[in-house]
């Protein structure tokens, strides 16, 4: 065969090969395809330490534990007021005019604990002297009690759950109550009187958890370390007047309390 024939006998070839569809030229030597997979760099695997940091997440600070901790650290009765006015968490002090403490004796043998100041006492920064305020002070009088008396034995301690008017004389809520409690607490503690008279539906759930005056009232209660009587808000009895026997009778039982326990 001259080459010319060589020539087309390998073109034929071929062209029979493309047919049966081999399109790839194929290399002298076999290459191994596993081998050149295995010769290839490895994407790089990130390690824990190359990840970008995390966002921290923004702190939210429960206020109750803020308050329980400001409240901690009172140790006496200017310390705890001062606490209490320079405590952030509580929006009420943002729509009140004043911080309302305490009004009375602290060292007096009765301690009133009311809901919040209205009106009057965010305007005079002074608990109960609006005319509920003046009501109280009469039954206080019927049983020999005066908020201006000098003798621990004739005075009373007056406060409430919450420092700051609630805007337009609204019911303090849950939360403001749960973040004021811790102060009220401290508060008790360190004015210790001898017995606690809870005005109304707002001081007995703060303490005691529960409310229902009508029925709870006059029914005495050990509560933060000391009996504990609800009663009627004098409010209530602006309102209701039928209810001031029932207030005179709770008015008795602690007149008799303070009697038998000097
Ligand atoms: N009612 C309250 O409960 N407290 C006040 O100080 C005044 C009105």
């Amino acid at each position: 065969m001259d080459s010319a024939d060589t020539y087309w006998a390998d073109r034929a070839l071929l062209e029979w090969q493309v047919e049966l569809g081999a399109d790839e030229a194929i290399q002298d030597t076999p290459v191994d395809r596993y081998a050149l997979d295995a010769a290839k760099p490895k994407p790089v695997e990130k390690k824990a330490d190359d990840a970008p940091p995390p966002i921290p997440k923004p702190v939210v600070a429960d206020p109750v534990v803020l308050a329980q901790k400001a409240a901690a650290a009172a140790n006496d009765l200017t310390q705890l007021a001062a606490a209490m006015q320079a405590f952030d968490q509580c929006d009420l002090k943002r729509g009140a005019k004043n911080f309302v403490f305490a009004d009375g004796q602290a060292a007096a043998r009765v301690m009133i604990v009311g809901e919040a100041p209205g009106r009057q006492e965010d305007i005079a920064g002074k608990p109960f002297v609006g005319q509920a305020g003046q009501l109280l002070d009469k039954m206080l009088a019927a049983i020999g009690l005066d908020r201006g008396a000098a003798d621990p034995a004739e005075a009373v301690y007056i406060s409430n759950v919450l420092p700051w008017r609630p805007p337009a004389n609204r019911t303090p809520d849950a939360e403001e109550i749960a973040m004021m409690l811790p102060f009220l607490e401290r508060h008790v503690a360190l004015a210790n009187p001898d017995l606690l008279i809870l005005m109304g539906n707002t001081p007995c759930q703060a303490v005691l958890g529960r409310a229902g005056i009508t029925r709870i009232r006059g029914q005495w209660t050990e509560v933060l370390g000391r009996p504990a009587i609800p009663m009627f808000h004098p409010a209530y009895l602006l309102r209701q007047p039928a209810a001031k026997r029932e207030a005179w009778a709770d008015l008795l039982s602690i007149k008799a309390r303070l009697r038998d326990t000097k």
